[in-house]
């Protein structure tokens, strides 16, 4: 009695020297339910409940744990939409205060905010986080719950385009023994980043038992042996090497489509005299630049000399490469002058929003030109030079061999190899199936022309393994790389790049 005493005493105290807000804000010592009024969030509510706006984590994983025991509770999927209505369930102050301590949202860590399904869970780790990418992906995940309504699958997305965060995230995990059930990687010397042999699981068995190594295109299926045995399971190819335009604004300036690099330099000009971003980019995701100046690269070079380059037949001393440089960098003096501020989602946007007349990007890029209804006005063109050149870039998931859930990770795997999962994903994403019997006659109407056009080209054309989306060289090459672009971006000096790469070739053992 005497201790309640002294502690109502204090409280008293403390309402009288703290300002009202704070004492309207108590922690909630004893956990309660709590239905989400018009103007709450998850994390004002958790500010108001803990005088902590993080752990918002706290709440959206005590509520899954209540739904997957009592359905009147809400399933938060995505903290930031809840719905007014939703019951919730607040735990207690000192049952947040451990949760968060032990939580790295950044980390990829979040099997722990979801409940398990009767057959576990399926931590499913990529990078596809914007409006198009998700799209697709989330197709995937529909087929996988309504055949799997046992195991709890749980998007586990890090932003950041080509996967610049996620790579090392997933790494991490994986080296620390606690990596996802599956995850996303890129088919090609990407693989080696995780060091397969040790760490990963060949998946050579399920693509034979699913049978699709006799639809699998030949340059995807050698791209993705390693030493003899397959760790990706292939979802789609997209084509690196796309000019999206905006064909209002180059219709009212004027402009014709340019197919080489004078062409498009002329069309900048004038572009720029009459006001509008020729080149609409955006950097910030970290892969941008590199990918454009490869697009610029094997413009100004063609196949085999670009191919030469990469294979070490060809050395980077070569004046084309001098010429590329200086094409990369006109290039960049077509572009909104703001393009440090925004990502790749951003660039495309400009197209997108009538704001810049071209955007070079691959075709994840046509994911949000659907996803935000702009087909009408943006079309497809090569980029100066790449005629005939498909720059191949696919998508695959991975299983590793620590992973905790390996029969739901084999199943998500196995689904994807299908043809009716690949056209659903492929539709949404931008990109042809990895398998060559997709039919682009059953997509939607306004779209089909683009997927049609992309399945003719990838048939016809030079393929080129791409550096930026891990195909093309091995991942400290690529970091070379792009610190290289990065650095010709702002400073812009030819001899001192072009030194650069000779040496960044030879670290990856190509004598120059
Ligand atoms: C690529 C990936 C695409 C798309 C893009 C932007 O590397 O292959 O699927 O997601 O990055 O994030």
């Amino acid at each position: 009695m005497k201790r309640f005493l002294s502690i109502a005493v204090l409280i008293a105290l403390l309402a009288m020297v703290l300002p009202a807000s704070m004492v309207v804000a108590a922690p909630a010592a004893q956990g309660e339910d709590y239905t989400v009024q018009a103007d709450d969030w998850l994390s004002k509510l958790a500010d108001k409940f803990y005088g902590d706006s993080n752990a918002y984590w706290a709440i959206m994983a005590a509520t899954n744990k209540a739904n997957a025991e009592d359905a009147s509770y809400a399933k938060i999927e995505n903290p930031d939409a809840i719905e007014v209505g939703a019951k919730l369930s607040i735990p207690p102050n000192d049952e947040a205060v451990a949760f968060m301590a032990d939580f790295d949202p950044t980390a990829g860590d979040v099997s722990v905010l979801f409940a398990s399904g009767a057959k576990g869970q399926l931590l499913v780790g990529n990078w596809w986080t914007s409006g198009g990418e998700f799209a697709g992906v989330n197709e995937v995940y529909k087929i996988y719950r309504a055949e799997n309504p046992d195991v709890e699958l749980i998007h586990a997305g890090i932003a950041g385009g080509a996967g610049v965060n996620f790579q090392g995230a997933n790494l991490t995990k994986l080296i620390a023994g606690d990596p996802y059930d599956t995850f996303q990687l890129h088919a090609g010397l990407e693989a080696e980043l995780y060091t397969p042999e040790t760490y990963l699981r060949p998946v050579d068995d399920i693509l034979a038992e699913a049978g699709v190594l006799d639809v699998m295109p030949e340059d995807l299926k050698a791209l993705l042996k390693i030493r003899g045995n397959t760790y990706t399971v292939p979802l789609n190819i997209h084509r690196g090497n796309v000019m999206w335009t905006n064909t209002r604004v180059l219709e009212k300036a004027g402009v014709a489509v340019p197919a080489t690099f004078d062409e498009f330099f002329a069309a900048c000009e004038t572009l720029q005299a009459q006001g509008v971003v020729p080149l609409g980019m955006g950097t910030t995701d970290g892969f941008e630049l590199g990918h454009t100046f490869e697009v610029a690269l094997a413009g100004t070079t063609g196949f085999e000399t670009n191919q030469g380059l990469w294979n070490g037949s060809v050395s980077w001393t070569d004046p084309v490469v001098a010429q590329a440089l200086e094409n990369f960098g006109k290039m960049l003096d077509c572009t909104n002058e703001d393009r440090g501020s925004t990502g790749w989602v951003g660039g495309i946007d400009l197209v997108i929003n009538d704001q810049a007349a071209f955007n070079i990007m691959g075709d994840w890029a046509y994911g949000e030109i659907i996803a935000k209804g702009a087909l009408d006005y943006v079309t497809w063109n090569s980029p100066p030079g790449n005629q005939n050149l498909f720059f191949l870039v696919s998508d695959g998931f991975a299983i590793p061999k620590d992973a905790p859930n390996p029969e739901n990770a084999r199943e998500f795997v196995r689904i994807m190899t299908r043809k009716d999962a690949q056209e659903n994903f492929n539709m949404n994403k931008g990109s042809i199936c990895a398998r060559t019997d997709c039919d682009y006659g059953v997509f939607p109407e306004d779209r089909r022309a683009y997927f049609q056009s992309a399945a003719d080209d990838f048939a016809s054309s030079r393929i080129v393994p791409m550096v930026a989306h891990g195909s093309g060289a091995i991942p400290a090459w690529q970091q070379q790389f792009y610190q290289i672009v990065n650095q010709f971006s702002s400073d812009r000096d030819v001899a001192a790049a072009q030194a650069a790469f000779v040496l960044a070739a030879e670290d990856a053992g190509f004598p120059q």
